[in-house]
Parts: C-alpha cells; structure tokens; sequence
C-alpha cells in the first residue's frame, strides 16, 4: 500500500472517498473539512447539527456525493473523541476503522483530510492517524486457503500548502513504526509448531540483515558452553532447542548503550508443572504468544534500524519453549545462572524469569550497557492487574522511569507503575541456593520483578516491563487486530529514538 501527501486545490483531488474525521461535540467544520462540506451543499454541517452523526468514537458512515465533488464520489466520516485519554489512541482506533471499514467494500484509493487536534501538534496526529490506518489494515492469512482479495493500494494525507514537510516526515516515521509493529505481529501470530526458537532466530537473523543491524545466534551448545543455565535448564525439555539472539546495532563509542532483553517462549505449557486449571482452560493455546516480548524487541529493532537513531542499542532474545519431558527441568532442582548465583526451581512454570535473567546477565557482561530493558509476558497477574491497556512497568531509575511512562503515552502504550518493594525480597529468598525463583505467596508480579532485579548490575539503570495484558487480542479491534497486537514495539521504539536525539 502507497502512503502520499496532498496539499494542492480539493477539486483536483481524484479518490474513492474522502475521509473527514469529527471530534465528539464539536460541530464547527474548519479549513478543509469545511471546503469539503461546501462541495455537499453543507449536508455534513448539518447532520453533525442535527446529531444525526454523533461523532462518537469509531463511529462511521460514508455517502455519494452524486457529482456534487467531481473526482470524489464519496464522503465518509468517522468519530474520535479525546475526552477520556491522554493519548491520541482515539485518532488510531478512527484511522484504523474508517481505513478498514473503507476497504471491505471494496474502495482502492482514500484520502484523509488531517484533523486539527487540540493540544497536540500535527507531525503526532498525522503520525498516529498512519500507524493507525496501517496496524488496522493488518491480517494474517498465511494459513488460510481463501487469501483476503480487497486491498486499499493507496491512502492520501491532505493537508494545506503549509503541511507538506510535516505529512511527509508523518508517513516516513508512521511507515516505519508500523513496520516493526507488523514485524512483531508476524511471528507472534506463527503457532507453536512452526515458530520454534530456531525458527525465531532464523527471521531475526533475515529482518536484521535487511536493516543492517549485526545478528549472532547462540545454538543450544554455545549456550551450554557459556554457562547460560538457567536458559539451557528451561529448553531442556523440548526437542526444540533453545537459541538466543543478540542483536546489535552500533552508532557509536560516543554514545550511551542501551540493552533491551524480551522473552522469548515459543510455547509455555509450563513444564512438568504442566499448566492446569484457568492456567490452561481455552486460553491455552495463547501460550504459543509468551514470546511476543521478544517479538516486541525484534520490531523495534526492525524500526531502529531503519530510522538509525543517535545511540547504541542492542536487542537480546532468549529463546526456548517450555515442555514437560525425561529431559525437563523439575521442581527442585538446582540450576546456576550466568551470573553465578544458584537458583532453586519451586515452580517450573516461571520460567520467563529464569530465561529472562541469564539473558540480562549476559549482555551486562559482554557489553558496556547504560541502560537495561526487559520486556516480557511474566505473569499472569499484571493481565488480572493491568489488562488489557495497560502494561505494568518497574524500574531503579526515576528519570529512566519517567522516560518510559511519557514515551508510553506518546506511543499510545501506557504503563501502570509498581513497586520493587523490599519487604517482600524474602519471598525469594531459598535455604537451598541463592535464590528462588517462585514463592507461594502474593504479590506475584513484584517478587518476579524482585528476581529480575537480582541480576542487574550494580549502577545499571534498570526498567521491567511486564507485557502479558496486551499481547493478544480475540476480536478483531480497531487498530489492535485479532490475535498478536504487537505491543511493546510502539513504547520502544519511542522511548530509545528519543534517547538518541
Ligand atoms: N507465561 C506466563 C505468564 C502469562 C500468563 C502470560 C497469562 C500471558 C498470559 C508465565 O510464564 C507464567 O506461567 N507465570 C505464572 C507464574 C507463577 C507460576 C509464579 C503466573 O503468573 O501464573
Ligand atoms: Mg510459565
Ligand atoms: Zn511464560
């Protein structure tokens, strides 16, 4: 599909349809909008008088203007409303409706009139109205005999004389976001079967050479080697075997390094404490998604090698899945980490932090890292806590705290804060090894962050982010399709493009 601007006279404009977004209350037609509303003899005026078009969020219509416009035979509108958000999902979700919406019957060429949105500048809400349009167009079909046959092959932002630059760096940075999160989306909607962790490192090395961002892959016996033992215990039971990804990219000595680890479980079943109950239930097979933490860290990745930002950052994926088997990890076992410290297993069904911490030692070890970031489905309470909006974060760094909860808000991620509290650090505690990695009491999602923590180094500023809310979705959504959503990649992708400004 084709992204292009439009800032010349309305009436030489040729398209199926002309999009006009509306605010919930506002009946004021202004600039475009309004010269759109004079080619139909003022009929949009009046049935946003008459409420007869509400503009309620993702509220849509379209209607023919029978040669009232003469390249345009139709006018369709579309609601969003800012009232209750502080970020411009709304924009995302009508961009994403009017664009799908317009598609399934059939349209080839749409053009979008840009809003003028209160407090916020037009590079953020043409941005957000591209990823909007494009993560909404998104569908997985790679599986199905009957391939989707209608296609938007154009969507046209317009905007005045003055706006051209503006709309143009839009699509450029939208283009390239969506991307990463479509990338991300892409292998998180791969079931199990196919998506094993080789498989995973396979598309990681593939994606990364097309941005040429460096890619080494880890096999199960350099993992071994290495002393990875906390990855290697819990890949132990499949027959696939673990893998882990370490992604580069280098802008330079200069500037500061930033390393983002995400989980990557191809598919948890949680081992020989096999997954029971509303653990299992017919959610079960969305555990084929306890990678998308990795999958997160590959899009924005993808994104940064492409926008080539002013900073070093390098992306850690620890692969594996987790299997019941005669090879399995079990509860009991004494399994010692690439840091050094023991770990008891109480539960082999927390794995993510097992996995997670071996791959946060190892990049701390091997390369000067300012920053460290984990992204990863961990617990089943941050989706009870946090879901499904919401992503729970944690950190040792205000500041790099404070970056992360602005850039989820310009990303349209937002987090809920929580805190490393060290009352609860016994909960992890083992009379048996260093440490535990379960303990039967609550708060769950803290004494997994507290594990986390246990393997960040000294004077490494530090944020967590537990993602297991917003993976998946199971209707089809505006801009959230059905299925993997890609969270993660639009906070990323934020958050480091920022730090390397
Ligand atoms: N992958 C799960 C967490 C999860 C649950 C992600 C639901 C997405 C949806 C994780 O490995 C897990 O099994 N967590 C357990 C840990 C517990 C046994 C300490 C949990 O949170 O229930
Ligand atoms: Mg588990
Ligand atoms: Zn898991």
């Amino acid at each position: 599909m084709k992204l292009n601007v439009y800032c010349d006279k309305l009436e030489d404009l040729k398209c199926d349809a002309v999009v006009v977004f509306v605010e919930k209350d506002r009946v004021a037609l202004r600039g475009l909008e309004a010269e759109v509303n004079k080619m139909v003899d003022n009929k949009v005026g009046e049935m946003l008088e008459s409420k007869e078009f509400e503009s309620k969020p993702d509220q849509f219509m379209y209607f023919h203007t029978f040669d009232k416009i003469k390249n345009i035979p139709r006018v369709a509108l579309v609601g969003y409303s800012l009232e209750d958000d502080i970020t411009l999902n709304s924009l995302r979700s009508s961009a994403a409706k009017v664009a799908k919406s317009l598609r399934n019957v059939g349209m080839k060429k749409i053009a979008m009139i840009m809003p003028n949105v209160r407090a916020w500048f037009m590079p953020d809400s043409a941005r957000v109205i591209v990823e909007g349009a494009l993560m909404g167009l998104y569908r997985f079909d790679k599986y199905v005999e009957k391939k989707y046959t209608k296609k938007l092959e154009e969507i046209v932002l317009v905007g005045e004389g003055k706006d051209r630059r503006t709309l143009e760096k839009a699509i450029l940075l939208g283009e390239m976001e969506a991307s990463g999160v479509m990338l991300a989306r892409d292998v998180a909607n791969e079931p199990g079967n196919v998506l094993t962790p080789k498989h995973f490192a396979g598309i990681a090395k593939r994606m990364m050479q097309k941005v040429k961002v460096g890619c080494n892959v880890l096999d199960e016996g350099d993992i071994k080697k290495e002393g990875l033992g906390l990855l290697y215990g819990v890949g132990k039971g499949s027959e696939n075997p673990p893998q882990m990804v370490v992604m580069n990219y280098n802008a330079g000595k200069k500037y500061p390094t930033v390393a983002v680890v995400g989980k990557g479980i191809t598919f948890d079943s949680g081992g020989v404490d096999l997954k029971v109950g509303t653990a299992a239930g017919p959610m079960f097979f969305n555990m084929k998604r306890d990678m998308a933490g990795a999958a997160a860290v590959l899009g924005m990745m993808y994104v940064v090698g492409q926008i080539k930002p002013k900073i070093n950052i390098i992306g850690v994926l620890p692969l594996a899945e987790n299997m019941p088997d005669g090879r399995s990890y079990k509860p009991g076992d004494i399994l010692v980490s690439y840091s050094g410290k023991s770990v008891e297993i109480f539960q082999t069904d927390a794995e993510g932090r097992l996995v997670m911490a071996d791959a946060m030692s190892y990049v701390q070890e091997n390369y000067a890292v300012d920053y460290l970031l984990d992204v990863a489905t961990l617990t089943g309470s941050a989706v009870l806590t946090c879901g499904p909006k919401m992503m729970g974060l944690f950190g040792n760094d205000s500041r790099l705290l404070e970056r992360i909860k602005k850039a989820g808000v310009v990303a349209g991620e937002e987090t809920m804060d929580f805190p490393l509290y060290d009352g609860y650090r016994q909960r992890i505690k083992s009379h048996f090894a260093d440490i535990k990695n379960f303990s039967y009491k609550p708060p769950y999602m803290i004494a997994s962050a507290l594990f986390l923590r246990e393997f960040v180094k000294e004077g490494t500023k530090w944020a967590h982010l537990d993602i297991a809310s917003m993976v998946s979705s199971s209707g089809e959504g505006t801009y959230l399709t059905r299925g993997a959503t890609g969270a993660g990649v639009r906070l990323l992708s934020h958050l480091v493009l920022g730090m390397g400004k």
